[in-house]
């Protein structure tokens, strides 16, 4: 049995094929108790912090309720500009600090590589929920236990993956989960939101199959699962190049018509306009189930860092 015990997670690549099947088992474990029982005991009189410099629904409040879910009590910093990072304190001194009153850290900061200074800084297991336009791995664990219940498998699948792919870091986890099970993949973008090169060369080393196509119709038919992503605006230096490039790829029911097929969406959320609401009724629109399996995803990964987890 592989064991995520006292382990931080930074990175979509720093997991193993063994390691995602033990996060799954355990998630679909938690879905199952949380079927009989509202909360458990397993993480008892331990606490979360969560620590968040940019703004979240899904993440930090997915993780407070995993947390409370498996019995263990939450602190928060209610927001960037009440923190002392507004006078100036670092990154691995705030983490330093919390690591006193915690026995997990949660990250959420706009700086790419902050979570691994905080992971540095601090003895408790630190868990990266977005360093930047860098890593989103929980979201990208939460994105497989979706796609494992949707589709069955994740052996060879064909993947389009839709939008702001240069700054989208649920993506940049995602693929890297992905290339582990041999996955086709096609990146569907603006040419100036281009999945960064150091990923797409790392992927075609390992043998990964990627299409890039300004084309999602395409992509799209030759898919079994669509991953729409938003035009992250806070990144853009230029808000004029944002606005050229913001309605871009737009699923609609005219879209779904044409395609003649069924495909599975997916979205990290939240969406601005790339998925319109008529889409959600359609029985392939995944997302919101996707948002409750991040529950049962942040349990499992919660109770294997602090060493609960189950044989
Ligand atoms: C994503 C993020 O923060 O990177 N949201 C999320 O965690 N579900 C996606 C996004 O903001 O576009």
């Amino acid at each position: 049995m592989v064991s995520l015990k006292g382990k931080d997670i930074l990175h979509g690549n720093q997991f193993s094929k063994k390691e995602i099947d033990t996060i799954i088992k355990t998630a679909g474990y938690f879905e199952k108790a949380l079927k009989k029982k509202d909360s458990l005991n397993l993480l008892k009189g331990k606490i979360l912090a969560t620590l968040f410099f940019e703004p979240s629904t899904r993440t930090r409040l997915s993780f407070e309720t995993a947390m409370q879910r498996l019995g263990g009590g939450v602190i928060s910093m209610a927001s960037a500009q009440s923190s002392s990072a507004a006078k100036g304190e670092t990154v691995a001194d705030t983490a330093r600090t919390v690591d006193q009153y915690a026995d997990v850290i949660v990250i959420r900061h706009p700086r790419i590589g902050s979570a691994k200074e905080a992971a540095d800084a601090a003895e408790a297991p630190v868990i990266n929920a977005g360093d930047g336009a860098g890593q989103h791995p929980t979201q990208a664990l939460l994105d497989i236990y979706t796609i494992q219940k949707e589709l069955g498998s994740l052996k060879g699948l064909r993947v389009s993956l839709v939008g702001d792919l240069k700054n989208g870091r649920t993506v940049h986890a995602l693929v890297e989960l992905l290339s582990l099970f041999g996955a086709k993949l096609h990146f569907v973008s603006p040419s100036a939101l281009r999945m960064p090169e150091a990923i797409a060369a790392n992927l075609k080393v390992k043998g990964i199959d990627v299409v890039e196509t300004e084309d999602m119709m395409k992509a799209a038919s030759e898919s079994d699962l669509l991953y729409m992503t938003r035009i992250q605006k806070e990144r853009f230096e230029d808000l004029s190049e944002y606005e050229r490039v913001k309605g871009y790829y737009i699923i609609d029911g005219d879209f779904l018509g044409k395609l003649k097929k069924k495909i599975t969406i997916l979205h990290p959320l939240p969406r601005v306009n790339e998925i319109s609401p008529e889409v959600d009724s359609y029985p392939g629109a995944a997302y919101f189930r996707q948002v409750r399996n991040g529950v049962f995803v942040r349990m499992a990964l919660l109770s294997m860092v602090m060493g609960k987890a189950l044989d």
